[in-house]
């Protein structure tokens, strides 16, 4: 797999960074996301109180769990979203001219097809380059993109966005598409230091497509993320097994429950694991242990919720001049277009 040649997305400095893991997909060292997953479960859980970042649900199991929550009729957030896209994607890829559309966290894609079709069909062919850290969820997307738009050159980056998304030629322009509300799963300091370095890293020509679940009532959202069937539960208590692999910790998935709940004052969704006895949490390979005791609770997920309108004034700050706002009938989701400002209108 080695010798793939590599392919234009690629900055010049960034170029010997990655390498072919399968066809058409690079890694820019899978060693050091499984570093990075360990450093994040250390700098979180010891933490006080503790909490996890979102992105190590996504393990082969919590990856499937997610795709399943996507279906079920109280989650709205995935057939709300689908649908604006459905309708607004002539408008979206008129209002910004690519080459390139580079999809954040892509999972299979399957919602980037409604703008992967239209770029084709208005300019007859592009580059698609979705990063994600699931290597199976490239692959799916890969053969997705292959069958259905065999026009698009496809090159999948499995690593986290950050390294991602600095490795794209700058001049290249490029569409960057970051959906499904994922932007709502990190708490504030990260969101603030997600933007400031995707702005950094964006050329004069790029575009950003935000995709964000609004502030609505309470009951909806709770439902939406406690259903009947228990699979979000599943999904959020599944994080422990992929922790257990990462740092080979004891963490009971028998002596756990899930609880959630909105948050008014802070607009989020809150995910929790609450020990349902007392259990003594060790790290061997670090020397690290502590004791969760019985009805304590540890965050693993915010999802937070949008005004869009504030939203736009607040990327503006990081040089990101909001060009299209499309919603569905009852305003529930938006997808927001923004253009990379020039350095002279940003901040
Ligand atoms: C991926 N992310 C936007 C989902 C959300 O709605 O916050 C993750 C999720 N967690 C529980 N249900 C869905």
């Amino acid at each position: 797999m080695e010798n793939q040649s590599q392919p234009t997305v690629f900055s010049s400095s960034a170029r010997n960074l990655w390498r072919a893991v399968e066809p058409s997909i690079w890694t820019s060292n899978s060693d050091n996301i499984r570093r990075d997953q360990a450093l994040s479960v250390l700098k979180t859980l010891l933490d006080q109180p503790r909490w996890l970042e979102a992105y190590l649900l996504y393990d082969e199991r919590g990856s499937q769990l997610f795709e399943q929550i996507c279906k079920l009729p109280e989650y709205y957030l995935t057939r709300t979203e689908s649908a604006i896209l459905a309708e607004n994607a002539g408008q979206l890829i008129r209002s910004a001219p690519v080459e390139c559309i580079a999809e954040l966290g892509a999972g299979s894609s399957a919602k980037t097809l409604h703008l992967l079709r239209e770029q084709v069909r208005q300019r007859g062919t592009g580059i698609f380059v979705p990063i994600d850290v699931s290597l199976p969820s490239l692959v799916a997307s890969r053969e997705i993109v292959r069958r259905q738009l065999p026009q698009l050159s496809f090159s999948g980056l499995h690593a986290r966005y950050q390294d991602g998304v600095s490795s794209i030629e700058k001049s290249l322009p490029t569409l960057f598409v970051f959906l499904g509300s994922s932007v709502g799963n990190f708490n504030h300091s990260d969101f603030v230091q997600f933007f400031d370095h995707l702005s950094q890293c964006m050329g004069p020509r790029d575009f950003l497509l935000l995709g964000v679940d609004r502030v609505k009532e309470a009951e909806v959202l709770e439902k939406a993320y406690d259903d009947p069937k228990g699979v979000t539960a599943d999904f959020i208590l599944n994080v422990f097994q992929n922790i257990n692999r990462i740092m080979n910790c004891n963490f009971d998935a028998g002596k756990m429950r899930y609880h959630s709940w909105y948050n008014r004052e802070w607009q989020q969704v809150e995910m929790y694991a609450v020990s349902t006895a007392s259990q003594e949490i060790r790290f061997p390979s670090y020397g690290a242990s502590f004791s969760w005791p019985k009805d304590d609770r540890i965050l693993v997920e915010i999802s937070r919720k949008f005004d869009p309108v504030r939203l736009q004034q607040q990327l503006q700050w990081f040089g990101l001049k909001p060009v299209e706002h499309f919603t569905d009938p009852k305003e529930w989701f938006s997808l927001l277009l923004f253009q990379k400002a020039n350095s002279s209108e940003s901040g």
